[in-house]
């Protein structure tokens, strides 16, 4: 029954119509902070795209033109490319320019690219997605090899499947579309099944703030889980995207890498304020601490 509501969920979604928008921004900036904190330490680590899309949009499609989000995301702080901004914003404007040697942000990288990009030699990257277009899109788009793995399956199944990896560090990065109100609790348990087998993975999952505050059914499992070191990092845009339902975004961080917390909390900071001018508010706490 559940494999069927998730289903259907992943049937109704393309992530082609949000592209750029302001959500992407905070989840890949983040997201690639995080990542770097990592690397860290030279050992090679495992990273796992569980709800991948198609790892490469084109802001000209018919989809991003429907709603046009990608003009208050990307669209917005594009001018501010050649300006000082902290670390992992320049590193994300980097890979888009990477994307488009012809200049623009026409190609919009996603979750799976930006993983690609930051790949180190001996690290291994699986990406995941249900979705038959979507998924063809992935494959057309990257060249899988023995360290990347492009997988048509249930990102449930491969969080049980593939966890823990065998070089024992590793991130996983949860970014469902919450198409059906049960999909937060879903997340939960998923994640906390995960951390039982491999308590020591770097867990980054991303959420919406919608009018429904549904987020808090996804908070509530994991604080009653007795997991520790959730790290809660949130942009509440105000009302600076009106025609917009979701208001705003956040990302739950279990195990944040320590080398992480200053690049991310100079990224919120650069975000709230370029994005929002000011109008927008930002969380960056523990939901639960160590
Ligand atoms: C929000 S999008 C991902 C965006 C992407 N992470 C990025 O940042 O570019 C969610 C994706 O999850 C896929 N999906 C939904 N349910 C899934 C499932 N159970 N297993 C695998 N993929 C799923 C959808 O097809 C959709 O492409």
């Amino acid at each position: 029954m559940k494999r069927s509501i998730q289903s259907g969920a992943m049937l109704s979604y393309q992530h082609s119509y949000h592209a750029g928008n302001h959500a992407d921004l905070l989840k890949h900036i983040i997201l690639g902070d995080v990542v770097a904190g990592m690397f860290n330490k030279e050992k090679p680590m495992f990273m796992l795209d569980a709800f991948a899309s198609r790892g490469i949009y084109a802001l000209d499609s018919e989809q991003a033109l429907k709603n046009r989000e990608f003009e208050s995301g990307i669209g917005k702080l594009w001018e501010l490319r050649n300006h000082a901004s902290p670390q992992g914003v320049a590193r994300w404007f980097k890979l888009i320019a990477a994307e488009n040697p012809e200049g623009g942000f026409n190609r919009f990288p996603g979750s799976t690219a930006l993983l690609h990009h930051m790949a180190r030699e001996g690290d291994r990257l699986t990406a995941c997605d249900l979705h038959p277009q979507e998924f063809d899109k992935l494959r057309g788009s990257f060249q899988a090899n023995r360290r990347f793995s492009l997988l048509k399956r249930d990102a449930f199944e491969a969080l049980k499947a593939l966890l823990p990896p065998k070089e024992k560090r590793g991130l996983i990065f949860l970014d469902p579309s919450y198409e059906v109100k049960e999909e937060y609790r879903s997340i939960a348990k998923a994640v906390i099944e995960a951390h039982r087998r491999f308590a020591t993975g770097v867990y980054v999952i991303w959420y919406p703030l919608l009018p429904a505050q549904r987020h808090l059914d996804l908070f509530r499992a994991l604080k009653s889980s007795g997991m520790r070191k959730i790290l809660r990092i949130e942009l509440d845009c105000g009302d600076c995207f009106p025609e917009m339902q979701m208001y705003g975004s956040g990302m739950l961080i279990v195990n944040p890498p320590w080398h992480a917390e200053k690049p991310m909390q100079d990224s919120l900071d650069w975000i709230c304020e370029h994005l929002t001018a000011g109008r927008g508010t930002k969380q960056y706490g523990w939901l639960v601490p160590e």
